[in-house]
């Protein structure tokens, strides 16, 4: 792992990750037996826990996945010019956070999409005004910006072939200089959030809220953040494993336990030309966001979450 930010950070990155893995499951660190561990002494370990609590951690891997350790924001789906501004300003409203993560679509990229009809008033010109101003808000916020690209960022790259890839469209917005310093992109849909979450874009879809995530869990057993799907919710996932008692009966126990989670977006669905055109049965879009600190979660959305019991009283087929 090749530390990215902070440069002058001496903690192992091992502790780095142990501590927060400890943080979302309870267990404190024994420090005594951390200050063995890493041979150094229990002052430091203390030292080391206190900076970590305040401090945002990016780490590249060998695959070039970004690992992000700290309190974050998680945001995802903004789909620029087409998000809701009062989004961008509760983004911005959080206190004492440094850490953005932006799990793709911060782009909509209208004008290169693959789908024939295109939505006039998402021209790229002003796409890239529109990101410019939202990236430069955040900035003056967050001392760290760390981006999975959505499938809406990369329609550019692959009309061109990866001729033009997401570097060069933060270099025609004049933000280049601040990639690998206070911009940090992952190499794949994908990033870590602790060691303990996968932040991904998929590039699936299911109409249900928390399917796709719950999916994910079970396949790659870990707790997972799901963007892309536009749906908001939370949920609990248990693996299961079959036993025989004693007796030759048998019976079930939890094996393992993951938490996943459809992590809304900054999208404002009326501007969306195919969510007005198109009549299907899937779930409704919703707006939010997530806010990690201290190794607790928080679903922030400014929508009340409805809830319908459809009852069909009187079947007629024609
Ligand atoms: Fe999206
Ligand atoms: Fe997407």
């Amino acid at each position: 792992m090749k530390l990215l930010y902070p440069e002058h950070l001496v903690i192992p990155q091992e502790f780095v990750s142990m501590y927060w893995k400890s943080r979302h499951t309870d267990k404190i660190i024994n420090q005594q037996e951390a200050a063995e561990k890493f041979n150094c002494t229990d002052r430091t370990i203390r030292n080391w826990i206190q900076y970590l609590r305040d401090n945002t951690i990016i780490y590249r891997d060998g695959l070039g996945i970004l690992h992000v350790y700290g309190d974050v924001v998680h945001i995802c789906d903004v789909h620029a010019p087409l998000h809701k501004e009062k989004f961008i300003d509760d983004v911005c409203k959080v206190d004492r956070i440094k850490s953005l993560i932006i799990n793709g679509d911060l782009f909509n990229q209208e004008s290169f999409s693959f789908f024939l009809k295109k939505q006039k008033d998402a021209d790229f010109e002003e796409e890239l005004g529109t990101v410019e101003t939202i990236l430069k808000r955040f900035l003056e916020v967050y001392d760290t910006i760390s981006i999975v690209p959505g499938n809406h960022d990369e329609r550019l790259s692959k009309n061109t072939e990866w001729v033009i890839t997401f570097e060069h469209i933060l270099a025609m917005i004049g933000l280049k200089d601040l990639i690998n310093k206070r911009i940090f992109l992952t190499s794949a849909d994908h990033l870590f959030y602790n060691d303990t979450f996968r932040c991904v874009h998929p590039h699936k879809y299911r109409a249900k809220p928390c399917s796709l995530a719950v999916a994910l869990a079970k396949r790659f057993k870990e707790n997972i953040i799901c963007a892309h799907t536009h749906m908001l919710g939370k949920e609990k996932v248990f693996l299961y494993e079959k036993n025989t008692d004693f007796q030759g009966r048998e019976y079930e126990n939890v094996k393992a336990e993951y938490t996943v989670f459809d992590a809304g977006g900054g999208f404002d669905k009326d501007k969306i030309r195919y969510k007005i055109e198109n009549t299907t049965t899937h779930s409704e879009w919703r707006n939010g966001f997530i806010v990690f600190r201290d190794g607790k979660n928080e679903i922030i959305t400014d929508e009340k979450l409805l809830s319908y019991t459809v009852r069909v009283e009187e079947k007629i087929i024609w």
